[in-house]
């Protein structure tokens, strides 16, 4: 029996019981049947129920009924982008796919998350043009629709590829000067394309008396980790820009296009990092779902429902996460279309359900706050993607706490390598990289020993073994990074719930 009639049946039979004894007082109250708490039968009735929306990326030629029949939000998927509607001098032209955009989604009452205004990708005419020229186009655009847009992507795609954590060395990030050269463009005296874009959209938006609330947006940010459990430097680059900006941003949307990159995969601790998000008092959407079927041994049935159903559930955990927007209705019509990646099939607005459809529906509608799933999670894990941390326990459980180490705590150094740790910490959670480099000799394994202030526990650790949880812990090589040449170095990683400020570590070479 599916969970959600065993669900109907329970209330079905807590209910009698009342309506016999109303029955038997006299009072005319028999229902017509049906259960007392009926699932919702759309994504955006069953969304709006665990208060979040339930989107969709669309075209003004795909307008069909079931855009405003199954979505409440709607994302132009390429009729708000400069190289539609920007001039060079910022100014706006040919907005009339924008404009139909935005009066269907008013129409049927959907909100409109506007995309995007700062990109280096489909710019169009504003391509080079300078942070005075954006801050027109951001003007124009913003005053354009006001309140109607719900949410703007201010800035999209910010940083590089391939896990470096750096911004893209492309306009209009070209435009960023690190005046300390710290390393980073937060400090006064930088320049940063994202800071100011930032502050022009909260000028104008401000000034107009706007409701809009300004995101940042990106791919491959989604889970703390990547494959393999190395930590995501690009979600921690992101994670900095916001806890930066926070005075400017209001959201962020995780666009999610999963596939099967190691960089985007679908993580374990995709919850987590949502959270760690949310804790800095963003919003946070899932802006661009789409799941690639190679995700789940190219399969758009079971495999697929549950990698749906795992996003969904992560976002519903999450109180601020408000927002879920597909990539597009059918598979045949995505910008993916060979990864057969979204809810539907079908063409031209005849549309069929797939299993992921059904799977997405019925998480919604077990609403918010179910940390146990009623389904079992995936159980073949796709070839290309082995599985990430299967010892994490799920973010929400309470931290298991280890005994003690037996091994005595702290000993002094060792000659033969040292370690470093830089820390990445959020409300009540922290991820910690810890690099280890050899001396002036190769070394053939390590040990590295530290101790957690008192209330951190330790809940992931990524390329070393750990001993120990919390107080005094020790973390030594795996098979493949024990060896390290003479000056070389090597990183591992571990995540904790708690605050883990002041951490010292002392590395032992073998
Ligand atoms: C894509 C559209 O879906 C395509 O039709 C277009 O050819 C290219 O852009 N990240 C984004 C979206 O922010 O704007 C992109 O949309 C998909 C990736």
């Amino acid at each position: 029996m599916s969970s959600s009639l065993r669900q109907r049946r329970t209330i079905i039979r807590a209910a009698l019981p009342a309506a016999v004894l109303m029955l038997v007082s006299g009072a005319v109250a028999v229902q017509s049947g049906g259960p007392a708490v009926a699932a919702e039968t759309t994504l955006r009735a069953a969304a709006a129920k665990a208060g979040m929306f339930f989107g969709v990326a669309a075209s003004p030629n795909r307008l069909y009924p079931s855009v405003g029949q199954e979505f409440g939000q709607l994302t132009p998927e390429n009729d708000m982008k400069p190289d539609r509607i920007a001039t060079s001098s910022g100014g706006l032209q040919n907005t009339s796919g924008a404009d139909t955009l935005v009066n269907h989604a008013q129409s049927n009452n959907m909100l409109v998350r506007g995309h995007t205004l700062v990109w280096h990708s489909q710019a169009g005419a504003l391509q080079g043009a300078s942070q005075a020229t954006l801050n027109t186009f951001i003007g124009n655009a913003i005053n354009r629709w006001g309140s109607r847009i719900a949410y703007w992507d201010v800035v999209n795609e910010a940083l590089e590829d391939n896990n470096t954590g750096r911004r893209r060395n492309q306009w209009p990030h070209t435009m960023n000067r690190d005046a300390n050269g710290d390393g980073d463009f937060f400090d006064a005296g930088d320049t940063d394309v994202i800071r100011d874009s930032f502050i022009r959209a909260r000028q104008v938006v401000q000034a107009g008396g706007y409701t809009t609330k300004l995101c940042i947006n990106d791919y491959d940010v989604e889970g703390l980790t990547v494959q393999g459990g190395g930590p995501n430097r690009k979600a921690n680059a992101l994670y900095d820009i916001v806890r930066n900006y926070r005075q400017y941003i209001d959201c962020v949307g995780f666009q999610a296009h999963f596939n099967d990159n190691p960089n985007s995969v679908i993580t374990n601790d995709l919850q987590a990092n949502i959270q760690r998000f949310a804790d800095l008092g963003v919003e946070v959407h899932i802006s661009e779902l789409d799941i690639d079927d190679d995700l789940s041994n190219n399969d758009i049935g079971a495999g697929q429902a549950e990698n749906y159903r795992k996003v969904v559930r992560a976002c519903l955990n999450v109180a601020k996460c408000t927002g879920i927007t597909v990539w597009g209705i059918s598979d045949s019509e995505s910008w993916r279309s060979s990864e057969r990646g979204l809810l539907f099939t079908g063409s031209n607005g005849s549309y069929q359900k797939k299993a992921a459809y059904h799977a997405v529906l019925d998480e919604l509608n077990k609403g918010r706050g179910t940390t146990t799933p009623t389904t079992p999670p995936v159980t073949t894990p796709p070839p290309t993607t082995p599985p990430v941390d299967p010892t994490t326990p799920p973010p929400t459980t309470p931290p298991v706490t280890t005994p003690p180490p037996t091994t005595p705590p702290v000993t002094p150094p060792a000659a033969g390598c040292s370690a470093t740790v830089s820390l990445n910490s959020w409300n009540g959670g922290f991820v910690a990289t810890v690099r280890v480099t050899a001396g002036t000799s190769p070394i053939n394994g390590w040990t590295v020993r530290l101790t957690l202030p008192s209330g951190a526990t330790v809940t992931n650790t990524w390329n070393a073994n750990a001993s120990g949880a919390s107080g005094a812990v020790q973390f030594s090589n795996v098979a493949y990074n024990g060896a390290v040449g003479a000056g070389q170095s090597t990183e591992f990683g571990f995540q904790g719930t708690g605050a883990a400020t002041g951490l010292t570590p002392v590395c032992a070479a073998s």
